[in-house]
């Protein structure tokens, strides 16, 4: 491919979510990367799209063991979290929502919570906002399947309201369980909930985000959640540019 095609392949591929509107779903074969199918007003992928077990990095449901002590692998930690009932969300949810991805991923998004789709799929960022979260991952030259991906809450809180102080307590001793098993070169920080948890600082987004901090000598990133975006599109221009910044961290951003 020529230079010219290559800068038309990502400028395709940045307007792609760009314009996204959050009306489509994504609609995956096993194995395959990604596609858009047309617009849907049920968002839902079929049950055989959903990640095999390894890319899910997802023990089969377990009784609860111990976190592991000084970090342990992403299996031990769904282990840990066993059929969860540590906060009141485990009364309303379908499934827990572990994480989905590369258990070597480099990099990580961390976001809120499950809603509705992620909660009846048990996957991650699989709803509007996820398909948005797809495409950003794409205009960032990277795959889905090459990051992986998280919540602050494993479980849906109800109505899709946001996650109460208690529910965040409960459940960060295993996102924290999580990044020490995944040890990514960067994390992004998707929206409040993540930036503020993982960061212990209750400053607004719009303040956190794109400015470089570090979790536990990790850099991180806070940026605007792929929801926030979809209601507020003229904000993406400065999700992009955080967007970037990561890029240049993995050399795939020349200036
Ligand atoms: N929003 C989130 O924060 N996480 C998901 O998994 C889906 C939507």
């Amino acid at each position: 491919m020529d230079e010219l095609s290559a800068v038309a392949l990502e400028v395709r591929k940045y307007l792609a979510w760009v314009e996204a509107d959050g009306t489509r779903t994504i609609v995956r074969s096993p194995g395959a990367p990604a596609t858009v199918s047309a617009p849907a007003a049920a968002v839902q992928a079929p049950r055989a799209a959903q990640p095999t077990p390894a890319q899910r990095s997802e023990a089969p449901p377990a009784s609860p063991a111990a976190l592991p002590e000084g970090g342990g692998t992403l299996d031990e930690v769904r282990q840990a979290l066993g059929d969860c009932r540590r906060c009141k969300l485990c009364q309303g949810r379908t499934q827990i929502v572990f994480g989905v991805g590369n258990p070597r991923a480099e990099l990580v998004f961390v976001g809120e919570g499950p809603g509705e789709q992620e909660d009846l799929q048990g996957v991650p960022f699989v709803g509007a906002a996820g398909q948005l979260l797809t495409k950003m991952i794409e205009a960032m030259k990277f795959h889905r399947d090459d990051v992986y991906i998280c919540n602050v809450v494993k479980c849906r809180p109800p109505g899709n309201r946001n996650p109460e102080p208690d529910e965040i307590a409960a459940c960060e001793p295993f996102l924290k369980a999580q990044l020490a098993a995944l040890k990514p070169k960067v994390i992004v920080a998707l929206g409040k909930f993540a930036a503020q948890t993982l960061l212990r600082d209750a400053t607004p987004i719009t303040r956190l985000r794109g400015r470089w901090r570090e979790y536990e000598g990790i850099p991180l990133m806070p940026t605007y959640h792929p929801a926030y975006l979809l209601r507020t599109p003229a904000e993406k221009k400065l999700a992009w540019l955080d967007l970037q910044d990561v890029m240049r961290r993995f050399g795939k951003l020349e200036t």
